[in-house]
């Protein structure tokens, strides 16, 4: 067990397990033989580039899970009714409105995207650092009746919605990041920059 409270081996498992369990890890699996042939300059570039995800394949309710900058970051399609749940969700989030800055401007809305239909994340837990589970089911047993999609942090137990906003009275003190994007055409997104700073 680390001194931070959380076993970083645990840690290391959940990250490796975000990475390669869902639909589109094949970005991640092509980047990690490229990169490690590269000297250690043109590795230290390439794992700070930009990722460029192909989205058109993507069915409603989908995670895809990329790699950039040493990080998870995860793409879903949000369905209808996912989009039109978020609302409703406010009275039971602790920024629902996204006062704290942990996204970009043109994230801080009700959907936390540019696009209500995909939302980007960091797939890191913002109390210690664990990745959250993808839990897109309603009601399921384990997290109550009241619960429309969204993502549970095994290790304190932190709850998000699908937006990233966290629950009130969850260990997690803050909303998930959204990382930096843009979409470069209606069916690509890439994952690190800003629109105009490519
Ligand atoms: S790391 Fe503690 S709840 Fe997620």
């Amino acid at each position: 067990m680390s001194t931070d409270g959380v076993d970083s081996k645990k840690r290391r498992f959940l990250l490796t397990a975000a990475t390669s369990v869902v639909g589109g890890a094949g970005t991640v699996a092509a980047l990690v033989p490229f990169v490690k042939s590269m000297n250690p300059s043109a590795r230290a570039e390439a794992a700070g580039a930009p990722v460029e995800v192909d989205v058109s394949k993507m069915k409603p309710g989908e995670q895809v899970t990329v790699e950039w900058r040493g990080k998870p970051v995860w793409i879903i399609r949000r369905t209808e009714q996912n989009i039109s749940d978020l609302p409703g969700m406010n009275d039971r989030l602790a920024d629902p409105n996204s006062q704290v800055d942990q996204q970009p401007e043109y994230a801080q809305n009700i959907s936390r995207s540019i696009k209500p239909e995909y939302v980007v994340l960091v797939g890191i837990c913002t109390h210690l650092g664990c990745s959250p589970t993808y839990r897109p089911d309603m009601a399921p047993a384990d997290l109550g009746p009241e619960w429309k999609g969204g993502f549970f942090c095994p290790c304190h137990g932190s709850r998000f919605d699908l937006a990233g906003r966290v629950y009130k009275g969850v260990p997690a003190p803050t909303n998930l990041v959204v990382p930096p994007y843009h979409f470069m055409s209606e069916s690509k997104i890439l994952v690190g920059v800003d629109k105009g700073a490519a």
